[in-house]
């Protein structure tokens, strides 16, 4: 397994496998890597030739300072990680690398990232837009794989390689969750016991809302208005949104007519510093679902 780090050395090992008509499956990530991140390398490596696992805290799409501090740090098990699944070459570029001093240009997001997210952590995906372009333009991989997780971010990537012609597809990756439920994030290892316990409430709203949609449920307002009681009555939880919403516009929605998302964001006091949690999940139609057939 290499270890680059400057943009300029990764054009020229990219350009060489390029030629050499190799594949190339390409995993971006900020580090602090988690079996989530391992299940998209390993559906990388199921793809391609050569993998290429990047890691970079991107500065710009932090919107506070505090978060960017405290962000986890575990380098040396992240190199683990990929050496044990058979990653070609590990991308960690300082932010000099990146950012150089005549680096002069930003990505904006537009209106799909003024909501949810965007409306939380204003400048957020405008700074991770900007480095999804730099990093697709120097590795130019096959395949670029994103976690469902973080879904607004997954549909904005989608948006930024259909607007400026990239000629990569986006391999979107379904959320791999802790055994209580806790879809696996690199923030979880900041949490306490105590609030690791509590966090598990976004995990449980999303339950009912697609329990909700089992029950044959199609207007979903005032599942939504109590789970907002509920989840603001939370103690020690500050609940940011919780919105069933259009797949593909993102545009919320209250009445299940076909597939819906739901999404739901929150802070946790932990330890007198706020940890932000986020997750998400299909709600399916009853009648819309495969019944797969039972051979005896
Ligand atoms: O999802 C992440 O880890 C980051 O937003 C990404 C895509 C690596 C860009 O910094």
């Amino acid at each position: 397994m290499q270890r680059l780090a400057h943009p300029h050395d990764i054009r020229a090992i990219t350009m060489q496998w390029h030629s050499e008509k190799h594949t190339i499956a390409f995993v971006p990530t900020m580090g602090a890597l988690h079996e989530g991140h391992r299940s998209l390398i390993d559906e990388a490596r199921a793809r391609a030739d050569k993998v290429i696992v990047s890691i970079f805290v991107n500065p710009l799409q932090f919107n506070e300072q505090r978060d960017l501090d405290s962000y986890p740090n575990t380098l040396d098990q992240d190199f683990e990680v990929c050496l044990s699944a058979g990653v070609d070459l590990v991308w960690t570029p300082s932010r000099e690398d990146m950012y150089p001093d005549n680096h002069g240009t930003m990505v904006v997001a537009g209106i799909q990232g003024e909501q949810l997210e965007g409306a939380h952590r204003p400048g957020h995906f405008d700074g991770m837009l900007t480095i999804v372009l730099k990093l697709l333009n120097a590795v130019k991989p096959t395949w670029a794989l994103f976690g469902e997780k973080d879904f607004q971010q997954l549909a904005l990537v989608k948006q930024l390689v259909k607007d400026y012609y990239l000629d990569t597809d986006i391999v979107p990756m379904p959320i791999i969750r802790e055994s209580d439920g806790l879809a696996m994030s690199s923030r979880n290892i900041k949490l306490s016991q105590q609030t690791r316990r509590r966090a598990i409430a976004l995990y449980e709203a999303l339950m009912t809302v697609q329990d909700a949609a089992q029950a044959g449920y199609a207007d979903f307002s005032n599942v939504i208005q109590s789970m907002h009681q509920r989840l603001n009555a939370l103690e020690g939880f500050t609940l940011e949104y919780a919105v069933l919403v259009d797949p593909e516009s993102l545009v919320e929605q209250m009445v299940l007519e076909r597939q819906l998302r739901f999404l739901i964001a929150g802070s946790f006091e932990n330890e007198g510093q706020p940890v932000r949690l986020i997750d998400n999940g299909p709600v399916i139609r009853l009648s819309d679902k495969t019944i797969p057939l039972q051979y005896s």
